[in-house]
This record gives structure tokens, sequence and C-alpha cells, in this order.
């Protein structure tokens, strides 16, 4: 008899995590669908025709994190973990409130690193070389940013490149087990993790952005590889390992956008400051 393929992804009700899922349920596999949101979640799941579970929770809860995965693992065992959920921020470095600041490192960083301790402790990992015999993969969502430092973007950089030097260790740490451990990271992509006016500046300097379906297409291709790491888009999958060497020449590239990037910090700013007032308005 078959085995169930069964997945675990983490943000599903996002527009990256939405379609991440619609693919791995086409291929197959029964999905587990994790947000914080029931509604959201509940309408995926009927999308994908029930061939699907929901964990609802939030990660940056230690409990929470726990029961997910408890009430994960009930289903059976789980073959595929996609740790996307995740948050953004774009501002002045200075402009950032403190609790914003940590709050972004705790969802980017911190839990799925924690969720993953949790999750590698459910699955003890034994030795293997052989490729063909991978019990489990992981994969951490990071980012273009998470290779590329961008003004505006220093707290999400820096928990994105905390995300890739954690995937890149744990991956190499457990390269002679059963578990596999991959990095997948998109550029800008259309999804509500970026204000309107990060779409506006990204339209404004020329920045493609992806669909979050091409997005998740590219997801798949990682997924039947059996490659570490992939980033999506070109130039953008160039320049993330181009800064990794020649840093200095995007340090140049970059300072030529300053003016204009910190033109749209000054916009967030001031929308900022105009909700803040109808939120007084509306108490
Ligand atoms: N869109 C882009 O331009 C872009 C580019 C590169 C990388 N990425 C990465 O792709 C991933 C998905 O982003 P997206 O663009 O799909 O954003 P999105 O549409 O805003 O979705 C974010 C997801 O994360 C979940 N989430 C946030 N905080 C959470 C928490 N504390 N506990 C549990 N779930 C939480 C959200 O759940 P709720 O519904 O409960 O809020 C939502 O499902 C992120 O890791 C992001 O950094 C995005």
């Amino acid at each position: 008899m078959k085995q169930e393929k069964i997945c675990l992804v983490t943000g599903a009700s996002g527009g990256i995590g939405r379609a991440i899922s619609r693919e791995l349920a086409s291929a197959g596999y029964t999905v587990i669908l994790q947000g914080r949101d029931l509604d959201k979640l509940t309408d995926i799941r009927k999308e994908l025709r029930y061939n699907s579970h929901i964990v609802c929770g939030d990660l940056t809860d230690e409990n929470a994190r726990n029961r997910i995965l408890n009430e994960a693992f009930d289903y059976g065992d789980i073959e595929l973990l996609v740790n996307n959920a995740g948050i953004s921020s774009f501002s002045d470095f200075q402009d950032l409130a403190k609790r914003e600041l940590v709050n972004l490192m705790d969802i980017n960083l911190l839990s799925p690193m924690l969720f993953t301790h949790e999750f590698l402790k459910r699955l003890s990992p034994s030795k293997s070389t052989n490729t063909n015999k991978v019990k489990a993969t992981i994969v951490n969502v990071g980012s273009a940013f998470g290779s590329i430092g961008y003004p505006g973007f220093s707290a999400y950089c820096a928990s994105k490149f905390g995300l890739y030097g954690f995937t890149e260790s744990l991956s190499r740490e457990l390269a002679d087990s059963n578990i596999r451990v991959a990095y997948f990271a998109p550029r800008a992509t259309h999804t509500n993790i970026n204000s309107d006016i990060v779409d506006e500046m990204n339209r404004s300097l020329g920045n493609a952005s992806d669909s979050p379906e091409f997005v998740a297409k590219e997801f798949m291709t990682l997924i039947r590889s059996n490659k570490a790491r992939k980033f999506v888009g070109w130039p953008e999958k160039f320049f993330a390992r181009f800064n990794g060497v020649f840093p200095e020449i995007v340090d140049r590239a970059i300072s030529t956008k300053l003016n204009k990037i910190k033109r749209f910090f000054n916009k967030s700013r001031t929308s900022e400051s105009v909700s803040e007032i109808s939120l007084v308005e509306e108490k």
C-alpha cells in the first residue's frame, strides 16, 4: 500500500504559503495548514478539497508551538516541514519601535529555529549517506534580502541572514543523516507582507515582483531536486551570490539609489502617522 505523504506548511494563510500548499496538494501531499486565522485556513482547506488539516496558533508562543507539532504528528509522520511564516518591516532603522524589532526577530528567526528544534526531536535523525533514504525535509523560506543588506530593511535582512546561516549550518550538520535541510529565497512577491509603499518603491526602482503562484512553482523545483538552496529570479539570484564575493560593488550600486529609497521612508512615516491619526479618530 502506498504511504500517505504529509507536509506541514507554516504561514499557510499568507500569499506564498497558500500557493505552496496548493502546489503540494497537487503533488499528492496531505497538507497540514498552519496559521493564526482559522477562517482563512478553513477557506484554503475548502479549496484543497479537504486533502488537508488545520493547526492554528501563534508560532512565537512556546506552548502553541508544542501543541501545533503534537497535533500535526497525530496525523502521521511528517515528511516535509516548510518554515514559511514571516513578517516584514520597512522604515528608517531608528524609526523602528523596539517592540517591532523584537517581534520581527522572534517570528522570522527565533520561532523557526525553535520550531525546527522541536520538530527534529520528534524525528530522531539517524545516520544515512544514502540520499534516497531521506526521511524528512525541512525547507526554511528566506529571502533575497537574506543575502543582500538593503536600506530600510535592516531588521528584516538581519532576520533572513540569520535564517540563512541557521539553515546552512544545520544542512551541513545533518548531511550524514536521513534529514535534508534546504533554503528557499524568493525575491519581491505580490503578497500582503509588502505595504503599498514598498510596492510603489519596487515599481519606481524597477525591481521585479513575482506572483505567489510563480514562486510556488519554483519552490516545487527545489523540493524535486536534492539541492540545499534555491534563489528565485534574475538578477537577484546572481546578486545574492555576488554580494558575498564583491560587497563593495553592491554598496556602490545601492548607494546610487539611496536618495530615492529614503524618499519612501519619509512616505512610509507620513502614512503611518496618518493611520495613527485615523485610529485615534476611530476611538
Ligand atoms: N512577499 C515577498 O515579497 C517575500 C519575498 C521574499 C521572502 N518572503 C518570505 O515568504 C514568507 C511568506 O511571506 P508572504 O509574502 O506570503 O507574506 P504574507 O502573505 O503576509 O503571509 C505571512 C504568513 O505568516 C503567518 N504569520 C505571521 N506571523 C505569525 C505568527 N506569529 N505565528 C504564526 N503565523 C504567523 C501569517 O499568518 P496570519 O494569517 O495568521 O497572519 C501568514 O500566513 C515569509 O517568510 C517572507 O519573509 C516574502
